[in-house]
């Protein structure tokens, strides 16, 4: 039933594609745009330019049938869906211009009935903006289906939980929440929960926040743990032990292009009275400074005591183990600013094998050189090490 009807997808990265592929793969018509012509070509060709398993079969398949292309223009098409990045400017600013940029480059192609959805993580408001961005086009808006749907997949993961995970679709009005509810239920086995478009969007920025300001609950404990001398593994294990207790772990910081920038999103928007937002995200950030001193404190003692500087050996870079993915990583944030202070640095990462600005070292070799080993990031290479290490911040040493 669903095959003829077509699909046109703007933004064909970690969240488009995917979805892209598994449309064709469903049957659908699909047009892939993106603005990255070498996106473009890489895709045309049947392979990938992202990191995630199966998508390379969905996306071959899809372009041998037939059934998808990409393209740096948009096309007519019954049903747009907008994946485009939304970070944020200077001073956590929330950047929509990409979401804005793919509504204008839609418009000239929409006719009555069609479907209109944002992916992106959004602003509250966002889906209204697209609305606006539209009329201000000369698009009739009252014959459209207007909707924001975003989008919760654990990467890794995405080809199973696009289909799996429950959905939040809130429309601008309640016909296109009924119309969009349909259109995914056509691939979506989880469920399909309807709202409006203000509340999808706060859903997904809450979904996050709340990572954001348990981890921060975790982070705060471990600092104050350190202070009173008490293991904090340890300490959280014990106290997770009651029946309605669930403390998360702490880390180096928090980090991903997620939960460490979407909670943002609500504080622009809610100012003095998203104060435990915004405190979590504080002490996120301050998590990550703290563990910058305590190396470098740890290296200073070092140098005094043996008359020359230490190696220091930064296990992990990634965001969280056993990934590649550096974006926001507070892993990352410290080894750079431990080069940058002049620090004699070891950088290991498992999950890749070279970074522009610095040497990647192999883990073991690192380990044999070290004066100093801070554990960032918990890759399952450095557990059951057998090293002792006060500088820990991931508990990697006590698995
Ligand atoms: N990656 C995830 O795990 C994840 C999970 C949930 C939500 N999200 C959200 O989904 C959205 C997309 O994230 P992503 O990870 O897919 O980003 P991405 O950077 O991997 O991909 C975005 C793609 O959009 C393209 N693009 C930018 N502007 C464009 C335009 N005007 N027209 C056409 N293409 C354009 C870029 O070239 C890029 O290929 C973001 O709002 C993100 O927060 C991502």
């Amino acid at each position: 039933m669903q095959s003829n009807k077509k699909i046109c997808v703007i933004g064909l990265g970690y969240i488009g594609l995917p979805t892209a592929a598994l449309l064709a793969n469903r049957g659908y018509d699909v047009h892939g745009v993106d603005v990255v012509q070498s996106t473009v070509d890489i895709i045309n060709r049947g392979e990938i330019h992202i990191v995630e398993p199966e998508l390379d079969t969905f996306v071959k398949a899809a372009v041998n049938s037939g059934k998808m292309k990409a393209d740096l223009t948009p096309t007519k098409a019954d049903v747009f869906i907008i994946a485009v990045p939304t970070p944020f400017h200077e001073g956590y600013v929330p950047n929509i211009d990409y979401v804005i940029s793919a509504t204008r480059a839609i418009a000239p192609y929409l006719k009555d009935e069609d479907i209109v959805i944002l992916e992106s993580t959004s602003p509250v408001g966002t889906t209204d903006k697209v609305e606006e961005v539209l009329k201000e086009e000369g698009v009739n808006t009252s014959k459209l289906y207007i909707a924001h749907c975003p989008e919760r997949v654990l990467p890794g993961h995405i080809m199973r939980e696009l289909v799996e995970n429950d959905r939040i679709v809130g429309g601008t009005t309640p016909a296109a929440t009924e119309a969009t509810v349909k259109f995914y239920n056509t691939f979506v086995e989880g469920e399909v929960l309807s709202t409006d478009a203000r509340t999808a969007e706060m859903a997904k920025l809450t979904e996050n926040s709340f990572r954001d300001t348990n981890i921060a609950f975790a982070n705060e404990l471990s600092i104050l743990c350190d202070k009173f001398n008490i293991d904090v593994w340890e300490l959280i294990a014990l106290a997770n032990r009651h029946p309605r207790v669930n403390i998360l772990q702490p880390g180096a910081g928090v980090g991903g292009h997620c939960i460490a920038v979407d909670p943002w999103f609500i504080v622009h928007a809610g100012g003095e009275d998203a104060k435990i937002i915004r405190t979590a995200r504080e002490v996120n950030t301050y998590k990550t400074e703290w563990a910058i001193e305590k190396i470098k404190n740890e290296a200073l003692k070092f140098e005094n005591e043996n008359g020359r500087k230490a190696k220091v050996a930064c296990m992990g870079l990634a965001f969280k183990p056993d990934i590649d993915d550096l974006r926001e990583s507070p892993a990352l944030f410290i080894t750079k600013r431990l080069i940058s202070d002049g620090l004699d640095v070891l950088a290991v990462e498992p999950n890749i094998s070279k970074h522009k600005e610095f040497e990647v070292v192999n883990y073991k070799d690192a380990l044999e050189q070290a004066d100093i080993v801070t554990f960032l990031v918990a890759h399952k290479e450095f557990k059951n090490l057998d090293i002792e290490s006060n500088l820990d911040f991931c508990g990697v040493t006590n698995k």
